[in-house]
């Protein structure tokens, strides 16, 4: 049984303290959450239910990007970083400060913290929506005197696009982004940026964790897998339940020889771990 089964979920009765337009379709939503917030871990999501009623019927997922004031025993509001791109996020686009809210969670395992040594590079990698765990995950890095040395890598099409890159600045975290277009950082997308990286790395030195695209989280796995580099790619997979019931989430083992649930065996997975196609 997974960490995430054994966990305590809970269904909490929440306050929506903040839901901000972010412009070209994000939004921040803060929710005052004191019983789930002390338990969350960078990498665990929540299902939130988007309506009173039933249109749309099934909560939808939303990682953590972070926890307020600070992450640990002292915090008492959730902040989820969402693009709106159906019924359910277009629902919570109307969220209004102090009206109710329901989240379930925390679900899912956290994100490991690899450790390299002190001449090596934890290289994060980010595409769109994928920035929101690890922002969290950067939270707990600075909260950490041992910290491995890490990097961020943000991509986007173009640079309306990079949505969240200061929140990673103001953190002090070394951040370098990408743009398909050429209109910020480096031109190209940013599993070539990553390829860039860790040329400058001491062979055997490296580990990632990335999130984001289908297409970038694919890049990536094959980028890991050819250099040998220990590496997680955190999955997005469509989840009706998020806490293992329905096994709408499933992804196979290498083999195909059984299931595993994304909800309550990952979110992130090492990409050794990942079939050919996923
Ligand atoms: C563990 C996890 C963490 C997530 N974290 C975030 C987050 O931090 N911020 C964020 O904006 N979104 C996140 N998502 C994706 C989010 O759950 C979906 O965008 C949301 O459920 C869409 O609901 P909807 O009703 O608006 O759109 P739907 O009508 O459900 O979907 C609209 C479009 O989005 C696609 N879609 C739906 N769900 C997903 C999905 N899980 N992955 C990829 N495409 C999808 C559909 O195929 C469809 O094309 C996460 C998903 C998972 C599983
Ligand atoms: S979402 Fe239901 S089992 Fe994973």
């Amino acid at each position: 049984m997974s960490r995430a089964t054994r966990e305590v979920r809970t269904v909490e009765p929440s306050t929506i303290t903040r839901n901000e337009d972010l412009g070209e379709g994000w939004f921040l939503l803060e929710v005052h959450a004191p019983s789930l917030a002390p338990r969350v871990r960078a990498g665990q999501f929540v299902q939130v239910k988007v309506s009173e009623g039933d249109d749309p019927l099934i909560r939808r997922p939303f990682s953590v990007s972070d926890v307020l004031p600070e992450p640990g025993d002292g915090a008492e509001r959730i902040q989820i970083l969402y693009q709106v791109v159906g019924p359910g996020t277009r629902r919570m686009q109307r969220f209004r400060p102090e009206e109710p809210v329901d989240l379930l969670g925390p679900l899912g395992n956290p994100l490991p913290h690899p450790e390299v040594p002190s001449n090596g590079l934890l290289l994060l990698v980010g595409g769109g929506i994928g920035v929101a765990p690890l922002h969290m995950l950067c939270r707990e890095l600075a909260a950490r005197a041992d910290a491995p040395p890490h990097k961020v890598l943000l991509g986007a099409r173009r640079r309306s696009l990079l949505v969240g890159w200061e929140a990673f600045e103001r953190l002090g975290v070394d951040t370098e982004v990408s743009t398909d277009d050429g209109s910020a950082g480096h031109a190209g997308n940013v599993v070539e940026l990553a390829r860039r990286v860790l040329d400058t790395v001491p062979a055997g030195a490296a580990a990632g964790i990335g999130c984001g695209p289908h297409g970038m989280n694919v890049a990536l796995r094959d980028l890991s897998l050819e250099r040998e580099i220990p590496f997680w790619i955190s999955l997005e997979n469509y989840m009706p339940c998020g806490f293992g019931a329905c096994f709408g989430c499933v992804i196979p083992t290498p083999d195909g020889s059984r299931y595993r649930r994304v909800c309550v065996e990952g979110p992130a997975f090492p990409t050794s771990e990942l079939p050919a196609v996923f």
